[in-house]
C-alpha cells in the first residue's frame, strides 16, 4: 500500500509512526484531527489490535472520533479524562519556536482546548509546514453566528494596528453555506501573509467578542515530528533543544489504510 501512497503520504505516515513512540500502556492520549493526525489515529489502532497496548483516546472532532472508534480505540470526553499525557496532532505551518497555525481542518477550538490540557503537544508534519514566519497560512479563527459580520469588521479594523501583511478576511464555506464548527460555529479565515508578532495577535484577537478562539498555538508544542516521503523522521524537540533523525520502515499497510478517507 505504501508503494501506492505520494511522497508527502509516505511523509506524513512516517511522522505519524514516529509519534505513536510517544505512546505506552494506560496513557491518556489526545488524538488531533486532518489527514496527518489520522494516519496517526490509524497507526495507534493497530498498536490497540495487534500489541495489546491499553490507552483511552479524547478526539480533537467528531470525524476523529468516528475514526478512533472504528479502529478499536476506546474513546472518552476531556471531562471524563481530566487531563493527558499526551496529545498528538497535526498544523498548517510551525515556525522555529514550534508557535502553530492550525484550525485548517475547522477543528481548531477542541484542538487547542485538547493540547492545553496535556502534558506534552507532540505535532506530526511533512517539510512543506515549515516556516519561518507563520501567516502564508490563511489564519482561522472560530467566531460565534451571531453578528458575524460585525465581527469579521471589528476584526479587520483591528488588524490595522497589528504587525501583519495582509488584513483581509473570508466566511469559510461548505459549498454554498457557511462551515459549521463541531461547536456550532463559523469559522473566518484571516490572510494575513506574514504576523510579525503572533503572540500579541492571539492576545488582541481574543479580546474581540465574538471571537471564540484563534489558531495560533504560542508555547502549546513540545516537539515537532518531521516526516520525509523516502521515511526519513526528524524529531525536534523544543524543551530538551535536541534534534534527531531516523529512519522509519515503511509496513505492508495494506490492512490499515486501505480505506483511509481524511
Ligand atoms: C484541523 O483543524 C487542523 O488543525 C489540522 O491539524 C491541520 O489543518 C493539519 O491538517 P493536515 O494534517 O490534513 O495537513
Amino acid at each position: 500500500m505504501t508503494g501506492e501512497l505520494s511522497p508527502i503520504d509516505k511523509a506524513k505516515f512516517v511522522a505519524a509512526k514516529r509519534a505513536c513512540e510517544y505512546v505506552e500502556d494506560g496513557m491518556r492520549v489526545g488524538l488531533g484531527t486532518g489527514s496527518t493526525a489520522a494516519w496517526m489515529v490509524r497507526c495507534l489502532g493497530e498498536m490497540v489490535r495487534q500489541d495489546g497496548l491499553k490507552i483511552t483516546g479524547v478526539p480533537t472532532s467528531s470525524r476523529t472520533a468516528d475514526l478512533a472508534r472504528s479502529v478499536g480505540i476506546k474513546v472518552i470526553s476531556l471531562d471524563e479524562a481530566k487531563w493527558l499525557d499526551v496529545t498528538i496532532d497535526g498544523a498548517d505551518e510551525y515556525d522555529a519556536d514550534l508557535n502553530l497555525i492550525k484550525g485548517g481542518g475547522g477543528a481548531l477550538l477542541q484542538e487547542k482546548i485538547v493540547a492545553t490540557a496535556s502534558d506534552q503537544m507532540i505535532v506530526i508534519a511533512d517539510i512543506t509546514k515549515q516556516v519561518e514566519a507563520l501567516g502564508a497560512f490563511p489564519l482561522p479563527i472560530e467566531v460565534i453566528p451571531f453578528g458575524w459580520q460585525t465581527t469579521k469588521a471589528l476584526v479587520e479594523e483591528t488588524l490595522i494596528s497589528m504587525d501583519v501583511l495582509g488584513r483581509t478576511s473570508t466566511l469559510r464555506l461548505n459549498q454554498d453555506t457557511p462551515f459549521i464548527t463541531d461547536e456550532g460555529n463559523y469559522i473566518l479565515d484571516l490572510h494575513l501573509h506574514r504576523i510579525g508578532n503572533p503572540r500579541q495577535l492571539s492576545l488582541v484577537l481574543n479580546q474581540i467578542p465574538g471571537i471564540v478562539e484563534n489558531g495560533l498555538f504560542i508555547d502549546i508544542c513540545d516537539a515537532v515530528v518531521i516526516g520525509y516521503g523516502d521515511g526519513r523522521v526528524e524529531v525536534r524537540d523544543i524543551n530538551a533543544g535536541t534534534v534527531e533523525s531516523e529512519r522509519i520502515d515503511f509496513l505492508d499497510t495494506d490492512n490499515l489504510f486501505s480505506d483511509m478517507t481524511d
